[in-house]
């Protein structure tokens, strides 16, 4: 009887276990490596937001981030990279709360992705693609930024 019990048991912690990691997005993939192909990383450098950060545009770029965007549908609301949609996809979605990941890109590297996307990656390809327009894009980044809480 104890023996039953016991195999009870470990089967509810199984699959408690399982329940509780289905709702997971895919590991995303190294998030230090750049993104933007090599001939085109230096021009893409290079470019500067058009855009002056107040607290009026990040509230639009949350705005945009969570609705016109699509872009929390993929890496959450949170920006953790656990968003509904990101789920479905290999390699997972960006994790935006990752300070490290910030340091190593500039806006003009972010922006590039937005317009074009990551190939070969469920990232689209946003402002080409009709979605959203430039203006948006470096309004989003700018929202985007704000996930990192690190101080420095
Ligand atoms: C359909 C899902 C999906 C949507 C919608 C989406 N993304 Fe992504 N995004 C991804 C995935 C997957 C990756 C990881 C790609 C990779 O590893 O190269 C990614 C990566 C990124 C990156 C990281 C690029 C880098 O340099 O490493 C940025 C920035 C980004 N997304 C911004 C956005 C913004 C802004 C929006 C909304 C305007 C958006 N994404 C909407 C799936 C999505």
């Amino acid at each position: 009887m104890r023996g039953k019990r016991l195999i009870v048991t470990l089967c509810s912690v199984v699959a408690v276990a399982l329940w509780s990691t289905a709702g997971w997005a895919a590991p995303e993939a190294d998030p230090l490596k750049p993104r933007v192909p090599d001939a085109e990383r230096g021009e893409a450098r290079k470019m500067k937001s058009p855009i002056t950060v107040t607290p009026d545009i990040l509230a639009k770029g949350k705005e945009l981030y969570e609705g016109k965007g699509t872009c929390a549908n993929c890496h959450g609301q949170t920006g953790d990279g656990n968003g509904p949609g990101g789920m479905l996809l290999t390699p997972g979605p960006r994790n935006f709360t990752n300070c490290k990941f910030h340091k190593k890109r500039n806006d003009g590297e972010l922006f590039w992705v937005v317009k074009n996307g990551s190939t070969g990656t469920g990232m689209p390809a946003l402002v080409n693609g009709g979605m959203i327009t430039e203006e948006e894009a470096w309004t989003i980044i700018a929202y985007e930024r704000t996930f990192c809480k690190d101080a420095e």
